[in-house]
């Protein structure tokens, strides 16, 4: 006999990951595994316990740890909108933290360090508090969590009460101003942590969301990539990300290939460079989105008014390519936009309003503004069209038929197009990174390209599994012996520059 429908108990859904807190773990088995990295996280640990101890004569209540990331494609795009595919790395930043009891007489956060180039930053327990952006601590990463977590605690009428001083030590592993997201893994460690003393956890998904609103307290314009993939990482796996809502789908990658990541050696200071590198490409896609909604029909006021980023014109662009035989939105911006660089009474006359107006309340862009010559719309608007087509052409090669060589070969031609893309369209490379890419593809990698915001810092190169340790000791040969003559690192420390990765997992929390 069939049930009617209606009398069919309900089927369960089960959550998915992204719904889940952030797990909680009395052991660091389930993050570190065994062997040599989870003795380098005990090590770690107890260095962070020592310094604490040290610094604030007890030891921390509860520790967070989160991840950095290689994207392997999908570069400058998410602020646009579009999907991404990181994955997780082993460095990480852990935090141990303590809450300030009532009667304890300074209310202020404090912050140290088990690395002493971090001198300890002092900080009113003030979450409405202002950082000062010119003068860049790096301590102002923990504040974005702090004043992040309590906005968002009031939003989801969750009672975290009055904000409290805090005792704080980090240890971080993950390179800085290497593309790797040092910033993000301290800013998502710094929030979890945060929310773990409070006594609070939530789901991934809004936790990933949080935290990358947070990190705009610094000052850049960031996507929420770096963030969704600390928090929503699993071992094994890369991910896509979506975004609008914020979504994470896991991607096998296929067998026989390994990613390697390599350190150019010159420093991507993102916050620091936001005028005229980060924010300034924020800046000139949406101007690049505002003159396609114009030409393609749409009123300058509802352009300037509704229209954020290059994919709310995707739709525009695609029904114009269509009308022309084409089915790629990149078609609208070779017919409609100009290659040579407008200038800003370019596109003024062609909005009818002054740039200023337009982000009259937007003070990082208005930053940008000051510091532009030109705006390279053309150039823009085609590498964030063609990179998210490359992000979907990765994902569906690797759910494909193929055989794992020919998926390999396929995602390293991917890469490579992102790189040509990056350094061409996108003007986010540098001599240094250049060279290096060049340097992997002589020495048999599959693809290789700049990862992360570019204009310095890593590259990741898909090398064959079979040949990787002979690609790194090529590397040490040609790339980082000479950096290491003229002793711009140490030989011991190029290991901590040049390293094949695996995908690593996710934030945790930890209470022992
Ligand atoms: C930085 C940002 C990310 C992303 C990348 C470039 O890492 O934080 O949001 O935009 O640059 O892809």
């Amino acid at each position: 006999m069939t049930i009617p429908k209606a009398l069919r108990a309900p089927t369960p859904v089960s959550p998915s990951s992204a719904d889940l807190p952030i797990p909680i773990y009395s052991s660091l088995e389930p993050v570190y595994g065994e062997g040599s990295l989870l003795e380098e996280a005990q090590f770690r640990f107890k260095a962070v316990k020592a310094k604490f101890v040290e610094l604030f004569g007890q030891e921390p209540q509860v520790y967070a740890r989160s991840p950095g990331r290689v994207n392997l494609i999908g570069e400058h795009i998410d602020y646009e909108g579009y999907s991404v595919l990181p994955m997780a790395i082993r460095q990480d930043t852990i935090i141990g933290i303590r809450k300030r009891d009532a009667g304890e007489s300074s209310k202020e956060v404090r912050i140290g360090n088990v690395n002493p180039k971090y001198p300890v930053c002092t900080y009113p327990a003030d979450s409405d508090q202002e950082l000062d952006l010119k003068n860049h601590k790096w301590g102002h990463y923990f504040i974005c969590g702090y004043k992040g977590i309590y906005v968002f605690a009031k939003s989801k009428g969750a009672d975290v009460g009055l904000p409290v001083g805090l005792d704080v030590v980090v240890s971080g592993t993950v390179p800085t101003g290497s593309g790797l997201s040092s910033s993000a893994a301290l800013v998502c460690s710094a929030t979890i942590a945060i929310m773990a003393v409070l006594d609070k956890n939530f789901p991934k998904k809004e936790i990933a969301q949080l935290t990358c609103e947070c990190e705009r307290y610094i000052g850049t314009q960031s996507g929420g990539m770096d963030q969704a993939i600390s928090i929503m990482a699993k071992t094994g796996y890369a991910e896509l990300i979506d975004f609008n809502p914020i979504r994470a789908t896991d991607v096998q990658l296929p067998a026989g290939g390994t990613f390697v990541i390599a350190h150019s050696l010159a420093e991507s200071q993102k916050a620091v460079t936001a005028a005229t590198n980060y924010n300034n490409r924020v800046v000139e896609c949406r101007l690049a989105a505002i003159v396609l909604a114009i030409k393609l029909g749409m009123s300058a006021n509802d352009a300037i008014s509704k229209v954020k980023t290059l994919s709310d014109v995707e739709g525009l662009c695609a029904s114009f390519a269509g009308d022309h035989g084409s089915s790629d939105p990149g078609f609208a911006v070779k017919t409609l936009l100009k290659e040579e660089p407008y200038t800003a009474e370019d596109i003024e006359k062609i909005a009818g309003a002054s740039l200023t107006s337009i982000f009259v309340n937007s003070p990082s862009s208005l930053d940008v503004l000051n510091a532009a010559k030109h705006f390279k719309i053309f150039q823009r608007a085609l590498h964030v069209y063609s990179e998210a087509k490359r992000v979907h052409s990765f994902r569906d090669t690797v759910l494909s038929k193929l055989s794992d060589e020919d998926k390999l070969k396929n995602l390293g031609e991917l890469m490579n197009d992102s790189h040509y893309s990056c350094s061409v369209l996108y003007e986010c490379s540098c001599p240094e990174l250049e060279e290096l890419v060049k340097i992997c593809r002589e020495n048999g990698a599959l693809g290789a390209r700049l990862t992360g915001a570019g204009w310095g810092g890593c590259a990741v190169a898909l090398v064959k599994e079979s040949i990787v340790p002979q690609f790194i000791q090529n590397l040490k040969g040609s790339f980082y012996k000479t950096r290491v003559e003229k002793g711009i690192i140490t030989k011991d420390d190029v290991d901590l520059y040049l390293f094949a990765s695996k995908p690593s997992s996710g934030a945790a929390i930890f209470k022992f």
